[in-house]
């Protein structure tokens, strides 16, 4: 009874889950991007829809195959990202931020191939929109979940986050943690709000962690039946 009834704890729920690492163009066949694989944010797409949402999944780089029979839009950069997710923005009750948005992308794309020349070659960067903190600024009844890729004091920075961020729900990994994280198939998060550590999620499938994380979500999120 009590599987069947949390199954369906986001039915009726319109979620959108952002998912792997952004790409920023250098020059027609260079980037930049980082070592996330989608898999925290596919497996949340997986487990909203299991429990009754309507998934938009927005996808940048990932190293393994999306969850079939989930919308997925594809995008490359940060700005991408940023747009598509506006487009889902008003409509939909909940955002989960799980991907790794680049911080910084080059200041100028070449239109071509860049030549090798000097020994060394100075690339400028410019910071990205901060979609977390865009979406945190501009909410309405939408639920904001974010998370905090962290390799030392875990709980101050992600609440500080969390604050700065103005988003409902942190989930925090040390990223420094064995087989959790980046690449893995499992994942270790502490979760917070404004007011301190919810729950502390100890390593498991990122299944499992997604199914934790959204139940929770779930029953602060207003509205539920
Ligand atoms: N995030 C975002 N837009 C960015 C950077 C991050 O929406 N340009 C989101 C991430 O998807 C994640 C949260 O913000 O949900 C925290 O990302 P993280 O990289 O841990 O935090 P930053 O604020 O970028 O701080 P720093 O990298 O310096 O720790
Ligand atoms: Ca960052």
């Amino acid at each position: 009874l009590l599987v069947s009834k949390n199954k369906l704890l986001l039915s009726g729920k319109k979620v959108v889950v952002t998912a792997g690492g952004t790409i920023e163009r250098i020059d027609p066949v260079r980037y930049i991007t980082n070592d996330s694989s989608g898999k925290m944010g596919f497996a949340i797409a997986k487990v909203a829809q299991e429990m009754g949402a309507e998934v938009q999944l927005i996808a940048a780089n990932t190293s393994v195959e999306p969850p079939p029979g989930i919308s997925l839009e594809r995008v490359q950069s940060a700005g991408d990202m940023y747009d598509a997710v506006l487009r889902q923005w008003g409509a939909c009750d909940m955002v989960v931020m799980a991907a790794a948005v680049a911080d910084y992308r080059p200041l100028e794309v070449a239109q071509s191939k860049i030549k090798k020349k000097d020994s060394v070659l100075t690339l400028e960067l410019v910071k990205n929109v901060d979609i977390l903190e865009s979406l945190g600024h501009s909410k309405k009844h939408q639920f904001l979940v974010g998370f905090a890729a962290e390799t030392e004091n875990i709980e101050t920075y992600a609440i500080d986050k969390l604050e700065r961020k103005n988003c409902d729900l942190i989930a925090a990994n040390d990223v420094t943690v064995e087989g959790a994280g980046f690449g893995a198939d499992h994942n270790a998060v502490q979760i917070y709000d404004r007011s301190g550590m919810v729950e502390r999620i100890p390593v498991q499938s990122k299944e499992e962690v997604a199914r934790k994380l959204l139940a929770i979500a779930a029953g602060r999120m207003g509205g539920v039946m």
